[in-house]
């Protein structure tokens, strides 16, 4: 099974074909997915804000989806992220397969799944290369099929948001060599990368960062952008997903077993 977690303005994915939804139940907390098919392979779609939209940046439950992610068995998954550019050469409407990550957010909270529980290892992950290299091939091939232009790399930082940024903050990211802001690739790809999840992401462009566009920025504004990107996203993703070979995917992250959560065993039949 793959997974794909939706973020801003991509609420569901319209899959052919019956659904069911599953509430799954894990030592970190719960997460609400929909399971359907996309060309005869089962795919999870986990809404990262919640069906409704309704949870910020800084609340998303990053372990407790993750941790669910897991406990279905799935080795691969494709994200998607609304960011703001820092690049005059990425217009809003752009994609970006992102290869790299900076890690601006602060707050220490619920960041790793190996959080000092008596008797777990202490785990320093490798994030040399934070997303999948076959996950982003499958992407950049997706484009090729699918005539949508994309980026094939860039560095992505994250913020803690919700907030966005200021002119100045804009000015530094962009001298540090990222080319894209946005609010939740941390922690959700190092936490994929503890749990063995082979994990990439799909940046749709719906603004330019503060500053490069003397406009003000409002949230309206980026679920309008992500409405005009909504077909060539649905067509990158599944194709994409028709390209990945989940089933051959080597091995990635620190291969120790996922400590129990706070909560206990989980409860969710696999
Ligand atoms: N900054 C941070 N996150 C974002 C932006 C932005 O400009 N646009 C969409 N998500």
């Amino acid at each position: 099974m793959i997974a794909l977690i939706g973020g801003s303005g991509f609420r569901d994915f319209p899959f052919y074909g019956p659904t069911r939804s599953e509430i799954v139940s894990t030592g970190w907390g719960t997460a609400s997915v929909r399971v359907g098919t996309v060309n005869g392979r089962e795919v999870v779609f986990l809404p990262r804000h919640g069906w409704e939209h309704s949870i910020p940046p800084h609340r998303i439950d990053y372990r407790a989806n993750i941790a669910a992610l897991h406990e279905l068995g799935i080795r691969a998954a494709i994200a998607t992220t609304a960011v703001g550019s820092l690049r005059r050469s990425l217009p809003p409407g752009a994609f970006l397969v992102p290869d790299d990550l900076i890690d601006f957010t602060r707050d220490r909270t619920g960041k790793t799944f190996f959080d000092g529980q008596p008797g777990a290892p202490v785990v320093h992950s490798d994030l040399s290369r934070p997303y999948s290299e076959p996950l982003r091939q499958a992407l950049i091939g997706a484009a090729t099929t699918t005539g949508v232009g994309i980026a094939p790399a860039g560095t992505y930082l994250c913020t803690d948001g919700p907030r966005y940024e200021t002119h100045a903050e804009v000015r530094l990211f962009t001298h540090w060599g990222a080319d894209v802001v946005g609010m939740t690739g941390v922690p959700e790809t190092p936490l994929a990368r503890e749990a063995g999840i082979h994990y990439a992401a799909l940046s749709v462009v719906t603004n330019y960062g503060a500053g490069i566009s003397p406009d003000p920025l409002t949230h309206a504004d980026v679920e309008a952008a992500m409405r005009d990107a909504r077909a060539a996203l649905f067509a990158l993703i599944t194709q994409a997903i028709i390209r990945i070979d989940d089933v051959n995917l080597p091995a990635i992250g620190p291969g120790v077993a996922l400590p129990v959560g706070p909560r206990g065993e989980p409860n969710h039949a696999v």
